[in-house]
């Protein structure tokens, strides 16, 4: 097939992670009978999988059960630091939650990171784990005040930092704040053990088994499997499926948004002298670095290039300038792999681990990691394996779903719902002049069909494929993302192959099929 032209020559055609590419994973069956377990685990990247182990080594029977195959969805396209620097926040939490609660923040995301380093010391893992400082900086003079505010937090929260004029990369930056004693890793290489040793724990795992509802009552709960029509019947649930598969009024669909990222994985020309990096300034684009191991020799990952989720159309622009950033900074010699992840954000930005809503007893939820789902979702498997087995937490309160900050949370309810009001009656009534035939191979985007607006994808050998353009979750319209060849929903985050087909939730239905030439 040819490269859409516009397309840098030397990205790949195709996404994929470093982290996939370089993990043969084992496979597990659909679920097809019903089932009776202890726990019901909902999700099987790096939250789900810790839960799964955590709980499995003490005796409790659990049973995972995935909607796609395991470690496949941001925790499979993560960047993977390992850092409680997360960004420009001690500040905020400062702010918002005091000094007591913004040092907790710290501490239980150096709790994770130590979770991490004995799992790998206990179970001999091999994941290219290094100890690194993690570096935020900003390149601009505009931004050096907000920094600078984040380092006197630093201070009075007593979090261990340095302030630095340089950083050991070569990018002129107008300042920096050094965090030591963080790391990074490959996350495939470390879960894939957990995986086995829960296995052998007698832990069940499913894929490709999509739960659609859960039953009336319990107490035990039911679970309903959308294929086969199987069901789960337990005394727990935990919803470790990125965006919460059930939502019992939590409103959780208004308390979290979704933001996409992007990735490269280059063989530099410039040798890289250590760390883990992110921009932090609001003057220019957000960028992270950090090196991974690739056939004996250190690749660098670019990320960066934030936005929400189906609110960019022309997803190539992304990798393009990473490549750029990548190039005059480094230098590039080849780029082996790009990929894509999508985060959920929480309205105060700390993630939400406990019990889902505060009526329902034993139900419990992981989601909303802020970027920072190595630390977080491992967090997220101490916290809920706690609550389940009646052990206190500290960090349980912290991360409480249920609080309830009427700053800033409010404010952020009413502009992200306005947000996804927005979506919900654009997209419906702008006009389309686009015609399938106007599709060359490898393109979509939204067509006019049969006089009504639909999506339409023509692939490399010239076969089309036209849906609906409504998003099954709660009815907003959907947009093309060229970069990924996926239909992305700017309401919630729900991403479709150009089949239609569920890639990511909150969405569990397909899109509806118009028509298919082939
Ligand atoms: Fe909620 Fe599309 S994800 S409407």
């Amino acid at each position: 097939m040819q490269q859409s032209e516009s397309f840098s020559r030397r990205l790949p055609q195709f996404p994929e992670s470093l982290w996939r590419a370089t993990t043969e994973l084992p496979s597990f069956p659909r679920l097809d009978e019903d089932i009776e377990v202890d726990v019901a685990i909902v999700g099987a990247g790096i939250a789900g999988i810790t839960t799964a182990y955590l709980l499995s080594k003490q005796g409790v029977k659990v049973a995972v059960l995935e909607a796609g195959v395991i470690l496949n969805g941001t925790t499979g396209h993560t960047t993977a630091k390992i850092s409680a620097q997360h960004g420009k926040i001690y500040d905020e939490l400062l702010h918002h939650f005091g000094e007591e609660k913004a040092q907790m923040y710290y501490k239980a995301n150096m709790d994770a990171k130590a979770f991490i380093l004995g799992t790998v010391g206990e179970l001999g893992i091999e994941c290219d784990l290094r100890p690194e400082s993690a570096y935020i900086y900003v390149e601009k003079t505009d931004d050096i005040q907000s920094l600078k505010k984040e380092f006197d937090a630093y201070i009075k929260i007593g979090i261990p930092g340095q302030w630095r004029d340089e950083l050991p990369i070569p990018l002129k930056v107008k300042g920096a704040i050094e965090m030591p004693d963080q790391g990074q890793f490959h996350p495939l290489h470390y879960l894939k053990p957990l995986v086995d040793e829960s296995v052998k724990n007698g832990a069940k795992i499913y894929e490709h088994t999509t739960i659609t509802r859960l039953e009336e009552g319990g107490p035990p709960y039911t679970l309903s499997a959308y294929h086969g029509k199987a069901k789960v019947r337990c005394r727990r649930i935990v919803s470790a499926s990125h965006f919460p598969f059930l939502d019992k009024k939590g409103l959780y669909f208004a308390r979290l948004h979704a933001v996409r990222s992007y990735a490269v994985a280059f063989r530099p020309e410039r040798p890289f002298p250590g760390g883990t990096y992110l921009s932090v300034g609001n003057a220019s684009p957000k960028r992270s670095l950090r090196t991974a191991n690739y056939n004996g020799e250190d690749l660098i990952i670019a990320g960066g290039e934030n936005h929400k989720t189906g609110q960019s159309i022309r997803t190539h622009d992304h990798y393009e300038q990473l490549e750029k950033f990548g190039s005059e900074v480094f230098g590039i010699k080849e780029i082996p792999f790009r990929w894509s992840a999508q985060d959920l954000e929480t309205l105060d930005k700390v993630p939400y681990i406990g019990q889902l809503t505060q009526g329902d007893e034993g139900i419990y939820v992981a989601t909303g990691f802020y970027k920072w789902g190595m630390t977080q979702g491992t967090l997220s498997g101490m916290i809920l394996s706690d609550l389940i087995l009646g052990n206190d937490n500290p960090y349980a309160e912290l991360y409480n779903p249920s609080r309830f900050k009427a700053d800033p949370s409010v404010k952020n309810v009413i502009v992200q719902n306005a947000d996804v009001a927005a979506h919900f009656v654009a997209g419906k009534v702008g006009l389309v002049q686009r015609k399938a035939d106007d599709l060359k191979p490898g393109e979509g985007g939204v067509i006019s069909h049969n006089g009504k607006r639909a999506g339409g994808y023509r692939d490399d050998q010239g076969n089309l494929f036209i849906v609906d353009t409504t998003c099954s979750h709660m009815g907003c319209e959907i947009e093309w993302n060229e970069g990924e060849r996926s239909w992305d929903c700017p309401c919630h985050g729900s991403r479709y192959t150009y089949e239609g087909e569920v890639i990511e939730g909150p969405a569990t239905k397909p899109l509806e099929k118009l028509e298919e030439r082939i």
